[in-house]
Order: structure tokens, then sequence, then C-alpha cells
């Protein structure tokens, strides 16, 4: 489909070639023996659309429904989307967030395609190999686009149905609970809008946690211990069990949490607002509203010190490329105008150079937060292994994530092999902030 993925200028010289150059590297055409495709259509349009709480809100839409359709795939199926772009002026794309899809897929607008405009399609194609939480977002002008509700959820299940925990059965209740923030208010529902799900007692229960939003949450999960299986898709080796602890949650990121529903209710709570969040409720068992504890003094659970050691794939001290990156605030070359922007080295997108690296490098990252905000570092295309926080050693299970939140001050060192071929995006997923200057590409030679 080499015409769908060519750009048609627009962009700085430098941004066009890159287009040109990731066209080879389109999806697959087959699902893997056993796999079958996925066909959707996803017609992006504004709508309006009633919240749970009854509210309705002006939103940009993918079918009319805000988050999107909800994309389920079996591990080898192949996923085929048609956007089609109705009404949305700016134009829109579909990026796979956390997902290792051949960079031609990637959804980076003036970079592996050109946004689509009213009245334009673009067919993405992808073999689903990697199991887990994922989601999809639109990647144009997404500071606003996100925001107003272009996005949904991406879930993949392992084809054995098996998972490396105890709770490897298939889970009887598996919700996917996107959290985004609609004009100051946190919804955490998946497209059915519901907050309160029944669940027979007993039931191996999962919930997916994603935060669709610019900002870092809270969630605690009360009235039952649990696990976090896996961290952005990805299972964490042997997660002990925990409870009563505040899990953050980045900007971008996803937690899978797994227990058996007791005979007593269970509430999910974001943000320390004991009215708003999920309920389930034991199905059968006695209705009555379960008091919801104050939960603003729990600690947090430190994921660099949860699950067990394992061994990973190569040895970080060793990496062929080394790439330090300082996030600030301060003035910086825009749109060649100077101008209050967040800064990557003391630059701005798109002054900051490029990140060149050779197919089977071994690359590590320094990333630096002077600033005084938090920085959702999102790599695109390649789950990064997180080294050290503040020069204290991850020590518990690998932890592979695609987005690490570096909060003020903080130095962070993560790596990763370079096995995906193409031009990724590199940037901060406070999408404002990207907006503002904090991304750059990382490009293979
Ligand atoms: Cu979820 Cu570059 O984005
Ligand atoms: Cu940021």
């Amino acid at each position: 489909l080499p015409a769908e993925s060519v750009t048609t200028g627009g962009g700085p010289g430098r941004t066009s070639r890159a287009a040109v150059s990731v066209a080879g590297l389109r999806g697959s055409g087959s699902p893997a023996p056993g796999g079958i495709v996925r066909r959707h259509v996803l017609t992006a349009k504004k709508a309006t659309v009633q919240l749970p709480s009854g509210r309705r809100i002006d939103a940009w839409t993918y079918n009319g429904q805000v988050p999107g359709p909800a994309i389920t795939a079996t591990q080898g199926d192949l996923i085929e989307v048609r956007l089609h772009n109705t009404d949305i002026g700016d134009g829109v794309t579909l990026h796979w967030h956390g997902y290792d899809v051949p960079c031609g897929e990637d959804g980076a607008p003036g970079v592996t395609q050109r946004a689509v405009g009213p009245g334009e399609d673009f067919v993405y194609r992808f073999r689903a190999d990697q199991a887990g939480t994922y989601w999809y977002h639109t990647h144009h002008a997404s500071h606003v686009g996100v925001r107003k509700g272009l996005y949904g959820t991406l879930v993949v299940k392992p084809r054995d149905g098996r998972r490396a925990d105890e709770h490897s059965a298939a889970e009887q209740v598996d919700l996917t609970l996107p959290v985004h923030t609609f004009d100051g208010t946190v919804v955490i529902a998946g497209g059915d809008g519901r907050t309160e799900h029944p669940a027979p007692p007993g039931a191996p229960v999962r919930l997916r946690l994603i935060n669709t939003d610019s900002d870092p949450h809270r969630i605690v999960l009360t009235g039952t211990p649990f696990r976090v299986v896996a961290v952005d898709g990805r299972d964490l080796n042997r997660p002990g069990e925990v409870g009563d602890v505040g899990l953050r949650l980045p900007a971008g990121g996803r937690y899978d949490l797994v227990f058996r529903m007791p005979d007593t209710s269970v509430a999910l709570v974001i943000d320390d607002d004991r009215d708003g969040g999920v309920r389930l409720r034991p199905q059968g068992g006695a209705p009555g509203e379960a008091r919801v504890e104050d939960t603003s003094g729990l600690p947090e659970l430190d994921l660099l010190r949860y699950g067990t050691p394992a061994a990973v794939p190569f040895d970080a001290r060793n990496a062929d490329r080394h790439f330090t990156m300082v996030l600030d605030r301060g003035v910086a070359m825009v749109d060649g105008r100077p101008a209050y922007a967040h800064t990557v080295n003391g630059r701005g997108h798109p002054a900051i150079p490029d990140q060149l690296v050779t197919e089977g490098d071994i690359v590590r990252f320094t990333v630096v937060n002077r600033s005084l905000e938090t920085h959702p570092w999102h790599l695109h295309g390649h789950p990064v292994l997180i080294l050290s926080r503040d020069g204290t050693p991850s020590r518990g299970s690998p932890l592979w994530v695609d987005t690490f939140d570096v909060r003020p001050g903080e130095k962070w060192e993560v790596a990763f092999r370079a096995a995906n071929p193409g031009i990724w995006m590199n940037h901060c997923h406070n999408l404002p902030h990207a907006h503002q200057g904090m991304m750059l590409q990382l490009r293979y030679d």
C-alpha cells in the first residue's frame, strides 16, 4: 500500500524523507496459524456523548462513542483497521500506544504517514503478537484530539488462555477501564459506561487500568488483596499479593490487577475520591452500599521493588549507544520563533537532533528532569527496561514499560534493544508538553 504511506509534503524536508523511508515498513498481510483477521472500521467524527454522570459533552469520537470501539484480539490474529475521517478538520491518525507495530503502522503524522483529513481513509494492518493491555489514540494534534475523546482500548488475550501467574485460567470477570478526565471530571468506565459491575464470589477478576490522560492518577483497590500482574501490557515476574497501597498510574500507562472476588464489595478509588471510581458487587449477595475508607494516607507501591528478579535478555552495562535527555522548561526556537517551551537538552521539537541507532544495538537512555513538572516519558515501538531511578537500581521483577514517570528532580536509567527498524517518536506523554516541544525522533540508520 505504498500510496497510503507517502507523505506529500507540508512538514520540514527532513520529515518528508522520513515518511518515504518507512513506506516499506508496513504490517504483515496474514495472521499466524490458527489466528483470524479482526476487521474494524473506525470513523472519526464529532458527536455529543453522554458521560456516566449523565452530563453531555461535545466530543471528537471514533464511531460516535468515547472511548472508541474496544479492539480485542487473540495473540496471532491480524488486526486490520480502516480509519475514515468524517469531519475532524485537523486530521487524525491511529497510534497503537505501547504496541510494537511495524513502523509504517505507527500513526505518527509527518513521519510514518500523512494525517488523515476529512473524507480520507488509511488502513492499518499488524499482527497481534504481544498479549496484554494497550490503547490507541490519534497522534495528530493529540493534545487536543485525545483530550476530546479520540482514543480507545486494545486488549490482546494470550493464545493459550494462560498467564504465568496463578490466576492463569481465563478470568471470569475481565474489565478494561480507561481513566480519562473531561472538563475536570474523572471518568473511569469502559465502552458501556457502567461504573458498577456484578461479580460472582470466588471468581477470578482482572481489571485492566489505562491512563488516557496527560497527568498521573492515583488508584487504590479496596476490599480485597490483589496482585499487579502486568505493567504496560507486559507480565511481571511472580508479583506478590498487596493491599492497602496506592498505585500511581503514569499518563499513558496500564496496570493489570487480579484478585478473587470476595463475598463483599470491592471498590476502585481514583485520586482518593471515595464517591467516584468503580464498584464490583458480589453477585447474588445482599445489596447495600459498602463504605469506602479514606484512602489518602495509604503508601504508594514501589514497582521497582515489586515482584521477583529474573534474567533479562541483554547486559545494559555494555550499551552500544547512550543518550542523555535533560528535560526542562525555557525559551527555545519553536517554528522558527523563540517561544517558552518544554525542552530536551535545551531545545524544542523539531530542533532536537534525532537519536541514531543501528538495528541490534543495546540502547541506554538517561532521563533527567530539571523542571518542576512530571514528564511521563514515552518511546514508540519498543518496551524499555527500567534500570534505576535516582541511582537506586530496580530490585523487583524486570519492569518493561513504554511510559515512565520522571518526577521533578529525578534521574532515570532505562535500556532497550533496537529491534524494530524505522523512525520512532520519543516524547513526553503529557501531550500539551509534547506539543510545546518535548518530542524527538529515534531513527535507525
Ligand atoms: Cu500514546 Cu506518541 O503516544
Ligand atoms: Cu512533560
